[in-house]
């Protein structure tokens, strides 16, 4: 997630688009940059750091100049650094290219343009987008564009500037956010809605495949196909503060929303054409090295040592290999044991949780190979470990952990589906058929969300308690753990999280008339016995929503309120429980009056041991 913006007018254009980016920097802050047309020539600046940094050096240097775009980064290819910043400009530097999303298949694109003589500077996927327009460019822009977005696998909203046709920005939406300002005299393009509202509450919400051509005076939408497209100007009716949450009341409730499309965007580029998982071209393991890893240690804090657990479980059943799970804080501390052959899985959505990165030093001093799954390019755990496979998250606000969590899922997904391929362990058709069923998994998590009202409803009946259970079994339980983690952190109520079978061995004294209980009963080898467990919590007067796979009606009249999620593999059910699970928490605390983004005692970042 990049935040894009682009201005033409009769102001100075980068008073606007720097104004623009720090509206932005909430969808990234690695790097900022601007271009700007002074008439002649276009002229770059940028930088690695948060805006404040760009600020400077355009305070001593201005860009003059009434059209030009600019960008604020989250870094996917390639790591912050000055080149890797945007604007990307082609050889010639007639062409600045600002970019939201992944180019998924820059690489060949990368090939052919370079042995057509085209020379690239940076490490992004981006820096094709402006040598293909250089390459295509024929005596008109709009004409390149099109055909250049044919050429375009992935996700990308653009703003262009070119010095060929300076009075022009032409901006492209495919599976990214933009929206066209309408002023009197000027246009703006921006990632999103903030960035426009201090100029204009007058807007045009591009969809995918459609294009936009700014001049000064007109915007022309069309279709990337070149159809030409009437809309009518929506009104914006949102205060700044709300449209910097996109019309949601809180950060978090707005990132529990965006996961359909972070499981989009970490699953994109991974899946071959053969429905194959292949990460090999991320990783630096050769397949004799992942036939010879003999024991894993998967390692983390807090949520996502709940996603290595998710892991762990993905793992030994997909790959069958032995696998150990850690809390960074007890990893490095407790003497762990290391083959020659141990691969240790470190998990951070910061990259920076100082528990994490010792924990990783500790496995590397042993001689351990680490790959690690961050969200955070560049982070400190990025930088350290052996290998990276990233989640493709954008960057998450609220403290609590939602869209990180989910995303963390999928890479272990598709680590487990990768090794389990390469090393032979499962049936290629039955990896296959688990790939086809991860990339339904978008859609599902869009159609769960519509049961916010129903969730919303529940929170009523749990918000006025002091404790709450969890409990479930195999992954069911990793979950239960996350669940609660969730409901504890915002909504300050007391709450824990059992392996089901394991309620009666004390827990159950816990149990009073009306003590809610959620109960996850997703995993069907397990069912019966979860079943069992339920009805010793019902039986001891406990409140008891059941969490169940569709179609299978067997645990409903043993419990109160019923959650259901499609009747997925039982391997995939943690991506779809786990959204219910945030929204319970998110009303619940809501309801409680808690300043949900921020609770209390929590930091985002835990860079202290
Ligand atoms: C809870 C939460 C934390 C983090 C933990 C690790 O919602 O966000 O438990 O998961 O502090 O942080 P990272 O993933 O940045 O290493």
């Amino acid at each position: 997630m990049c935040g894009i913006v682009g201005y033409i007018g009769n102001k100075e254009a980068q008073d606007i688009l720097t104004a623009g980016l720090k509206k932005l920097e909430y969808r990234g802050y690695d790097s900022a940059g601007v271009a700007v047309y002074n008439g002649e020539r276009i002229q770059v600046k940028k930088t690695e750091g948060r805006l404040a940094a760009l600020e400077g050096m355009l305070e001593r240097q201005r860009l003059p100049g009434k059209v030009g775009v600019g960008h604020t980064r989250w870094a996917t290819h390639g790591k912050p650094s000055d080149h890797n910043a945007h604007p990307h400009v082609d050889n010639t530097e007639k062409i600045a290219v600002v970019h939201n999303g992944i180019i998924e298949n820059y690489l060949p694109l990368k090939e052919e343009l370079t042995s057509k003589g085209h020379t690239f500077v940076s490490d992004t996927d981006t820096e094709v987008i402006a040598h293909l327009l250089a390459d295509l460019y024929d005596g008109d822009m709009v004409t390149a564009v099109q055909q250049a977005v044919k050429r375009l696998e992935g996700a990308f909203a653009l703003a262009i500037v070119t010095e060929y046709e300076p009075d022009r920005v032409i901006a492209v939406r495919q599976a990214s956010p933009l929206v066209v300002g309408v002023g009197n005299g000027e246009h703006y393009v921006a990632s999103d809605i903030p960035a426009l509202l201090p100029y204009t509450r007058h807007v045009y919400v591009l969809e995918d495949g459609e294009m936009a051509v700014l001049t000064k005076d007109n915007v022309q939408l069309l279709t990337t196909d070149g159809t030409p497209i009437r809309r009518n100007v929506q009104g914006v009716k949102w205060d700044v503060a709300q449209a910097e949450r996109g019309g949601f009341d809180h950060f978090m409730q707005k990132e529990i929303y965006e996961q359909p499309q972070a499981i989009r965007d970490t699953l994109g580029g991974r899946i071959d054409e053969n429905g194959n998982v292949d990460i090999r071209a991320e990783l630096t393991f050769s397949d004799r090295n992942v036939c010879d890893i003999d024991r894993v240690h998967i390692v983390a804090c807090g949520t996502a040592s709940y996603a290595g657990m998710v892991g762990k479980g993905l793992l030994e059943q997909l790959v069958r290999v032995p696998v150990e799970w850690d809390i960074a804080s007890e990893y490095r501390y407790k003497g762990p044991i290391f083959t020659e052959n141990t691969l240790v899985i470190v998990v951070s959505q910061s990259g920076e949780t100082a528990d994490t990165l010792a924990a990783l030093r500790e496995a590397q001093r042993n001689g351990a190979r680490v790959l690690a799954i961050t969200n955070v390019v560049g982070s400190s755990i990025a930088r350290e470990a052996d290998d990276v496979l990233y989640t493709w998250a954008g960057p998450e606000i609220a403290v609590a952990s939602t869209k990180a969590y989910t995303s963390q899922l999928i890479a272990f997904y598709l680590i487990a589906l990768h090794f389990a391929r390469v090393r032979g362990a499962l049936p290629q058709e039955q990896l296959r058929a688990l790939a086809v069923q991860l990339r339904q998994l978008p859609e599902q998590a869009e159609r769960l969300l519509a049961q916010a009202g129903k969730l919303r409803e529940m929170a009523r009946k749990i918000a006025r308690h002091a404790h709450v259970f969890y409990i479930g079994r195999g992954l069911d339980y990793a979950v239960s753990l996350e669940g609660s983690l969730k409901l504890k952190e915002i909504s300050y109520i007391h709450s824990e999280a059992y392996a089901a079978g394991e309620l009666k061995h004390g827990t159950l004294a816990l149990i009073e008339e009306g003590t809610p209980v959620i109960a996850l009963a997703t995993q069907r080898a397990l069912f019966g016995k979860t079943l069992s467990n339920v009805k010793e919590v019902k039986a001891r007067g406990a409140y008891v929503i059941g969490l169940r796979t569709e179609g299978n009606g067997e645990l409903d009249s043993s419990v109160d309120d019923l959650l259901e999620i499609p009747d997925v593999h039982p391997l995939l059910t943690p991506p779809l429980s786990v959204v219910l699970l945030q929204l319970l928490a998110y009303y619940t605390a809501v309801l409680r009056g808690n300043d949900v983004d921020k609770p209390r005692n929590l930091a985002k970042s835990v860079t202290v041991e």
